[in-house]
């Protein structure tokens, strides 16, 4: 048996006999004594094979990286210039006394130290990958987390109830992942995009406090930060209000990072959605990055610069400006640089003005368009932005959407870029919030209609009501949002609890009666039954981890996860199936190339 785990072999072992079991990290051999690096899931140490034992030697000569080994031996302490001070067990090393190969490994694809693999190698090799000593963090982490949640939800009286995969469509604005059914020719169930509406159901059948750490299926365009099944962290309660269900949640996120990486996380501020969207152009605003926008839209209404001035007098048109301080010494290079990656986002330029001496007026500014600017306007700019000699003002004008994505996502750039870091832009910190009071609804051009910003089980706030017919527009919701860093970290809502309310929402979302019934009748015929008030939130898991651990993508902290391809390199997921199978089914390919 073993003793202990190779990372935890530590001074206080200094003179006892260890048994340990784990992986040749890197075999060693200084000509006459031979050292392996034994890994296991806790860390390395070193073992010291000794010629003076020569059975033992001749193993540790034919041991090569990645064999499965056991070592008995005793742990001594290092010499003083020997210590390492990059491993737990630096200080000691084992002397080893017997090595048994366990199993041999053929020669790995890769070696696990390196840095700078490919995720197609890392994902396509993942067995290999997960043994590399970040990931087994990475992994373990996600576990220390998901216990500290368990234990959270436990003590305040939450109960973990499971939902079914194979369900109904629940409307949370994805594609759904379909899954046909045998038994009932051309009939589908779908995966959960989340359990949202049994979770509903569960406070209308009297469980009070429901949670599940659970997989929800979305097939969307994948980012750094989603994936097709990812999990959440799904929370319903009834009889709490908003500021009750923000607290207690709040609490758990505070708890949680405290436990599991010691840290201890600021106030959370509370923005509405308005205020985000004004002073971010986002409703999950990086709070690290100290820019902010300047209003100018009722500023640029009567200049003579069309590209302000017509989107100033559209409806839903803005132009704003971002100050960025110090950014005079920004290059044309630099400039040029940003006014393509607006473009990414829809923006058809990005003017820009230098501010070199404030003092002087138009005179004393750089830029290619205050000569269309007229003084009052220029005058506007500077005293609203509040800009000093050295700053540049960057302007973005074009529907309120296009100016929010480009010139937000421009605010995030800078802060993160080298030059908002040396600049004092970005401050190194966990960053947290509260977004609230979402609108209701928005408004779909192409479809000419409006959807549900959260989803449509979402109640409007008290005394909305009536608005949800006359001005979907102005109708806002009990909704909320948690972010960290410029993730959203989790959202939910207290939600409708009354049938008629729910009859109001759908019709403002034109579902007509009839296919209210047929999608979502198991909801409205439970809401009749005296269903409580109720309400909840859910945090994605994969990327509250992902945050923690400071990785890059959500894929870090996932065990198996999918490409930005939604494939799975290991297993070769998605994959032709046999005919016999879809037959079975009752599907017929519609692709003869793919069906032959
Ligand atoms: P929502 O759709 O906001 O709300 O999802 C909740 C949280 O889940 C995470 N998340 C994702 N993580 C990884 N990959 C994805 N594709 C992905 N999509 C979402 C985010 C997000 O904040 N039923 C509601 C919750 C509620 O109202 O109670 C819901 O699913 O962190
Ligand atoms: P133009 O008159 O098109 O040469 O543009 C003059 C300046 O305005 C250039 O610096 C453009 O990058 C910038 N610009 C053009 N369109 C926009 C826009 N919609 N928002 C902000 N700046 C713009």
């Amino acid at each position: 048996m073993r003793t202990t785990y190779c990372g935890l072999v530590s001074e206080a072992l200094a003179g006892q006999t260890v048994t340990l079991m784990g992986w040749a990290h890197r075999r060693r051999d200084h000509g006459g004594v031979i050292f392996i690096e034994l890994r296991d899931r806790e860390g390395h140490v070193q073992i010291v094979c000794d010629p003076d034992r020569p059975e033992m030697f001749k193993i540790a000569e034919s041991v090569r990286n990645e064999f499965c080994l056991k070592v008995i031996g005793k742990v001594r302490a290092r010499p003083a210039d020997k210590e390492n001070a990059n491993l737990a067990s630096g200080k000691v090393e084992v002397l080893c006394h017997e090595l048994e190969v366990l199993n041999a490994s053929v020669t790995p694809p890769f070696q696990l130290d390196d840095e700078n693999l490919s995720e197609t190698t890392r994902l396509t090799h993942r067995v290999l990958d997960l043994r590399r000593p970040q990931m087994q963090k990475n992994l373990m982490l996600r576990y220390r987390v998901a216990m500290e949640v368990r234990k959270f939800l436990d003590h305040n009286g939450f109960v973990d109830i499971e939902t079914p995969m194979l369900t109904k469509s629940t409307p949370e604005g994805a594609r759904d992942y379909l899954v046909p059914s045998r038994v009932h020719d051309g009939h589908f169930f779908a995966l959960p995009q989340s359990p949202q509406l049994f979770k509903q159901l569960l406070m209308v059948a009297g469980f009070d406090r429901y949670y599940q750490i659970t997989k929800c299926f979305r097939d969307e365009d994948l980012r750094a930060d989603r994936q097709p099944e990812f999990t959440q962290i799904d929370i319903e309660t009834s009889f709490l209000n908003e500021e009750e269900i923000r607290g207690m949640f709040e609490g758990m996120i505070r708890t949680v990072f405290r436990n599991a990486i010691g840290v201890d996380l600021p106030g959370y501020p509370v923005m509405t959605y308005a205020d985000a969207m004004h002073q971010y152009g986002s409703d999950k605003p990086d709070l690290r990055v100290k820019l902010k926008f300047t209003e100018l839209t009722d500023v640029m209404k009567d200049v003579d610069f069309k590209v302000f001035s017509t989107p100033a007098t559209a409806p839903g048109g803005r132009v704003v400006a971002l100050k960025v301080p110090g950014g005079g010494d920004m290059s044309r290079g630099e400039i040029d640089g940003y006014t393509e990656f607006v473009k990414i986002y829809g923006a058809k330029g990005l003017a820009w003005i230098k501010v070199n001496d404030v003092q002087k007026g138009r005179e004393g500014l750089q830029s290619p368009i205050v000569k269309n600017l007229h003084d009052a306007s220029i005058a506007e700019i500077i005293a609203r932005t509040g800009a000093c000699n050295g700053d540049l003002i960057f302007f973005g004008a074009d529907k309120a959407k296009v100016v929010n994505d480009a010139i937000g996502a421009l605010r995030v750039k800078i802060g993160h870029s080298e030059f908002g870091r040396n600049h004092g832009l970005f401050e190194d910190k966990w960053a947290p919030l509260w977004v609230v009071d979402f609108p209701m609804f928005e408004y779909d051009e192409e479809e000419d209609r409006w959807n549900a910003v959260h989803h449509p089980f979402t109640s409007p706030k008290d005394g909305h009501e009536d608005l949800m017919d006359t001005d979907p527009g102005a109708c806002i919701a009990k909704a909320y949002d948690m972010v960290l860093n410029g993730w959203e970290l989790g959202g939910g809502s207290i939600r409708i609890h009354r049938a008629e309310v729910q009859s109001k929402v759908f019709s403002a979302l034109k579902i007509t009666p009839e296919d209210a019934k047929v999608k979502f009748g198991f909801l409205l015929d439970a809401l009749q039954y005296g269903a409580p008030p109720h309400g909840g939130l859910a945090f994605g898991l994969d990327r509250l981890v992902t945050l923690m651990t400071k990785a890059e993508s959500i894929r870090d902290v996932i065990a198996f996860p999918k490409t930005q391809r939604a494939q799975c390199l290991l297993t070769g997921a998605p994959s032709l199936v046999d005919e016999k199978q879809l037959r079975e089914l009752h599907i017929r390919l519609r692709n003869a190339a793919v069906a032959g």
